[in-house]
């Protein structure tokens, strides 16, 4: 049997710098762990657009849709501000997203003990929070029709819809009670039935789904008293599943409640390929930073734990995503920080190569 197949698209900005520890990481699992991947790499946004004068070839696309999982990191630049809408870098990351039809975003989040301090909440509220958003990523509100700004009388009236057909609520559903079932088996899905009949849909298709998975504790909470919840006791939640806006801002805040955006990484699901694996994009939460761009101050600990995430949702290797966020957690126990993470005692911070080369002695160590 062949290795599983990675496509990486470093992209713009820090995306590449990052990207050189993740392979650091790829290359140890191969040398040490007998996981090897065939990884291959790309160009995406405007790395992409420098090149082919798109910010995603046809090529590059038609690979992501064959390959295992993509590990994209971050795409954008002020250089290319200036270029028409249809051409921006972005664009690239929505192209591959809707193309793989990616309806489910994981966003984890997850306190790092050493890090705890960082939190605006008092730590004894996110220590050892481990906690896993599911946002729907392809419907609701931010797609539904009609949408605009019409005239109507004397005034003008903008108009966005929400709109959930139940196959559609169906696969997330689905997707979070099979995340569920690898985690703890507690899900809760957060909608506002009370005043929304895409509520009232959404709650009745997840109930039914939640038949099939008998083993899993399922709940039902509106998504403002969800929000009240995250802040006040958030290791109440194991999965949270919700729709594309409640989740967009959901995920924002439960990502929030642990620290620095440099930590934060995160994955898209789609269906089940031939082989059973789901249609996967992994990457960091965070953009290009053109503001630290090229001085080696970047943070990959986002890029690193995604690819923890593709370890475990797209290899089945649960047991080494364990290993490599536990190696995480030892450089940042030993005060290992890049620039991101110092606190206000200060210190000298290490490179973005010097944090992949502590976090590949920490998984040495953890042999
Ligand atoms: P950003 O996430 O790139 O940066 C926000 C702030 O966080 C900056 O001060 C940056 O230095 C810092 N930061 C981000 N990642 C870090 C890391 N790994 N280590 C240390 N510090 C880090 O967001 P911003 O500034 O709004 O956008 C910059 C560019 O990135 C824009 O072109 C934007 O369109 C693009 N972008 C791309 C995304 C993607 O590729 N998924 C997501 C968000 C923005
Ligand atoms: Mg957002």
């Amino acid at each position: 049997m062949s290795n599983p197949s990675i496509l990486i698209l470093p992209g713009d900005g820090i995306g590449p710098e990052v990207m050189t520890e993740v392979r650091k990481i790829i290359d140890w699992f191969g040398a040490k762990r007998d996981l090897a991947f065939d990884v291959s790499e790309d160009l995406v946004g405007g790395a992409a657009y420098d090149k082919h004068g798109v910010p995603l070839a046809d090529e590059t696309m038609a690979k992501a849709q064959e390959v295992d999982a993509v590990l994209l990191g971050a795409v954008g630049g002020p250089k290319y501000d200036v270029l028409d809408f249809s051409v921006k870098p972005e664009r690239g990351l929505l192209r591959l997203r809707k193309e793989m039809d990616l309806f489910a975003n994981l966003r984890p989040a997850q306190c790092f003990d050493a890090l705890a301090d960082f939190s605006s909440l008092k730590k004894d509220v996110v220590a050892g929070l481990d906690i896993m958003i599911v946002r729907e990523l392809t419907s609701g509100v931010y797609f539904g029709e009609p949408r605009g700004i019409f005239e109507e009388g004397n005034e003008r009236v903008g108009i966005n819809t929400q709109r959930y057909t139940e196959s559609e609520i169906e696969r997330v559903a689905r997707a979070a009670f099979e995340l569920a079932m690898k985690r703890n088996k507690k899900l809760c899905s957060m909608e506002k039935a009370n005043v929304m009949e895409s509520g009232i849909l959404w709650r009745e298709v997840v109930t039914r789904v939640g038949e099939d998975y008998p083993d899993v504790e399922l709940s039902h909470m509106y998504a403002d008293n969800g929000a009240m919840q995250l802040v006040r006791w958030p290791k109440q939640f194991d999965v949270i599943v919700t729709d594309n806006l409640f989740g967009d801002i959901l995920s924002d805040c439960a990502a929030m409640l642990t620290g620095s955006l440099g930590m934060l990484p995160s994955a898209s699901l789609g269906a089940p390929m031939e082989n059973g694996r789901p249609k996967a994009l992994y990457e960091p939460v965070h953009g290009s930073a053109p503001d630290i761009a090229g001085q080696g101050k970047a943070n990959p600990i986002a890029c690193i734990l995604s690819f923890a995430m593709a370890l475990r949702y797209s290899f089945d290797q649960g047991a080494e995503a364990d290993r490599l966020e536990a190696a995480v957690q030892t450089v940042l126990a030993d005060g290992v920080r890049t620039a991101d993470l110092m606190g206000p005692e200060g210190g000298v911070p290490v490179s973005t190569a010097e944090m992949g080369d502590k976090i590949v002695a920490a998984l040495d160590a953890s042999l």
